[in-house]
């Protein structure tokens, strides 16, 4: 699967443009603020219908206009798909495939799978633990429906139950009865889901560690760990311990809403002791493996964004890296750089088929080096 053309209507800086893409390596250039990362995000609108961005559809139409419409042309299992998005002012989003209107915008995503590395992934590693569960239980629920399922439950009976608390302590009372119904539910819930994320992350880390290492090339030592209150404790013993605390602060303070992945290297951990080249390889290794664990799932090579991927990284790194997208294993790839020269010196290196658009009057230029 693949996407052969794109033509954008007000999108953002756009006003129009029209482009047309190789379906392995496809790299845009130009300076900061040209529009290179807007062309990702309209790739990834299609894919997902929404930005990667800004989550607020209308700021994404070009100032002072009323709409935007984008349109893409995928090929996919040798047939020709047309998807088109479009948004208006005040009107709700229509996404469109071969001019038909989806109904349920549901019934769209995952048919055109894509996976984006951004500046933006650094919160995983500078955040708190939440964006890290995030990361993890969105892979999941692509694979697993009953996971998202159990853990909406789970969020729904930790709010009771926190509201529980909040009601003993500001009434004076204390009733282990009714906080019981609560905690039967959230330790079934959440046993079911810490089971799920122990048994992802076994698949998922030794992925994300040959990735390392490619990109890294064996230079450091790195390492994943599932850190939760239900890897060794009891967790119905756990609740119970904690109850009178918990009735004083009003949150429930053991289960797997506080689940973390704490990420080490050399031994350290990384948002202290990493530098930001290694942070970048380990956020795009993490990146990487969330491809390869979709595309095994989907039997269906996603399209793989990557903005400003190069900055930070050494030139050696970088040339593991787009060795690495090039093969047989990635398909379609997009890239944004600034710097035309770092970019004929890459693919001068790796031999590398690619299309090269320059700056915003996309002009396009079939390279092939030594042709
Ligand atoms: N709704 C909008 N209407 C008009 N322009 C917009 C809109 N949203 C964003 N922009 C403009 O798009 C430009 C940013 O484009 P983009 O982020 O794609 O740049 P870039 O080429 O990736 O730059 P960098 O190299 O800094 O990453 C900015 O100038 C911004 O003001
Ligand atoms: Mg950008």
């Amino acid at each position: 699967m693949y996407i052969s053309a794109l033509s954008l209507v007000n999108f953002k800086n756009y006003s129009e443009a029209q482009l047309e893409f190789s379906e392995s390596i496809n790299v845009f250039v130009g300076n900061n603020g040209e529009g290179k990362t807007n062309l990702l995000d309209a790739i990834f609108y299609l894919c997902f219908c929404k930005s990667f961005l800004n989550p607020i559809d209308s700021q994404n139409i070009r100032h002072d206009e009323k709409f935007f419409l984008l349109q893409g042309t995928y090929q996919k299992d040798e047939k020709e798909i047309e998807i088109s998005c479009s948004v208006q002012h005040g009107q709700k989003k229509k996404v469109k495939r071969n001019k038909k209107e989806y109904e349920r915008l549901a019934d769209h995503i995952g048919s055109f799978p894509a996976v984006v590395i951004s500046p933006y992934d650094t919160n995983l590693i500078s955040e708190g633990s939440d964006t890290r569960r995030k990361f993890i239980d969105s892979i999941i629920s692509q694979f697993d429906r009953s996971y998202l399922d159990n853990l909406q439950r789970y969020n729904k009976v930790l709010d009771q139950r926190n509201a529980l608390l909040k009601q003993f302590y500001d009434q004076r009372i204390f009733d282990p009865e009714s906080i019981d119904v609560w905690d039967i539910q959230l330790i079934e819930l959440g046993k079911v889901i810490h089971e799920k994320r122990q048994h992802f992350l076994v698949d998922f880390i030794p992925v994300f560690q040959k990735y390392f290492d490619l990109i890294a090339n064996h230079k450091e030592e790195i390492e994943i760990e599932y850190r939760s209150q239900l890897n060794d404790g009891n967790f119905a013993e756990e609740l119970k311990k904690s109850e009178r605390r918990d009735m004083n602060t009003g949150f429930t303070s053991v289960g797997i809403h506080k689940d973390d992945l704490i990420f080490h290297i050399n031994k350290q951990p990384i948002k202290k002791f990493g530098s930001q080249g290694q942070q970048k390889s380990f956020l795009v290794a993490l990146k990487l493996a969330q491809f390869e664990i979709i595309k095994n799932l989907l039997d269906m090579k996603p399209i793989l964004l990557l903005d400003d991927v190069f900055d930070k990284l050494d030139h050696h790194r970088v040339t593991h890296l787009m060795k690495l997208v090039s093969d047989h294993a990635f398909g379609q790839v997009f890239v944004t750089d600034t710097d035309i020269d770092r970019i004929h010196k890459v693919f001068r290196d790796t031999g590398m088929a690619q299309r090269i658009f320059m700056e915003g009057e996309v002009e396009q230029a079939l390279k092939r080096d030594g042709v």
